[in-house]
């Protein structure tokens, strides 16, 4: 039985493509996986807060040593962090803005690259053992090898969870979203089917 984190990181809500197709993933997933734990996490509408002066003192500081009011500025980090180690796989719907990521999913990522919690000192990353899925959705293309230059999405994603120890990593890229209605319905044809194979041998 897997415990899966379902995490959605669009800032819009029923418009979202990312957030359809994470949903998706999830309900065929249980499907075959019924008695599978998932647990959910919304950082595009409820954004976690960005790391501030006392998160970072806090978080380099020895816990024996924290003051309660440092301590209390790693709560959410805390809460978010348990949440990442207890489950063994992640299904997160990453939105590509402005080449990149959207600024509440990079505070997300600052919230939990962590170190002793989730990578050490000498940087060896700490969650180990999982399986991340990422389906992320773009209005242009950059599959081919100049607009592949473009892409700081995939490579920052796949250096950010391997820096914490989380290799098998699994990209479905919806694209050309907002290029046209006809290239919209094919990509996201492909899309379903992608997730479709997945499902069957994730
Ligand atoms: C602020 C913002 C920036 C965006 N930047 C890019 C971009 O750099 N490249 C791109 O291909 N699409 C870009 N898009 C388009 C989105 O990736 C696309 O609309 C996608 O479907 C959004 O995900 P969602 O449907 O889950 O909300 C951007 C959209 C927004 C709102």
């Amino acid at each position: 039985m897997s415990c899966i984190l379902h995490l959605d990181s669009s800032s819009r809500g029923s418009r979202s493509i990312s957030r359809a197709l994470t949903k998706e993933f999830v309900a065929r997933w249980l499907q075959i996986h019924p008695g599978d734990r998932v647990t959910y996490r919304d950082v595009g509408q409820y954004p976690v807060p960005p790391v501030d002066e006392a998160w970072i003192a806090a978080s380099f500081s020895k816990s024996e040593d924290l003051a309660p009011e440092l301590a209390s500025a790693l709560s959410v980090s805390d809460e978010l962090i348990d949440e990442l180690l207890i489950a063994d796989r992640y299904v997160f719907g990453i939105p590509m803005y402005n080449f990149s990521i959207s600024a509440n999913f990079k505070a997300y990522i600052d919230q939990i690259v962590r170190v002793n919690r989730t990578f050490t000192s000498d940087w060896q990353g700490l969650v180990k053992n999982k399986k991340m899925l990422i389906i992320t959705t773009r209005g242009g293309s950059y599959s081919d090898a100049s607009s592949n230059q473009l892409d700081f999405q995939e490579p920052y994603l796949r250096t950010v969870f391997e820096f914490i120890g989380i290799t098998d990593i699994t990209f479905i890229h919806a694209e050309n979203l907002t290029m046209g209605d006809e290239s919209r319905q094919q990509s996201l044809r492909e899309a379903h089917i992608a997730i479709q194979n997945l499902v069957a041998i994730w």
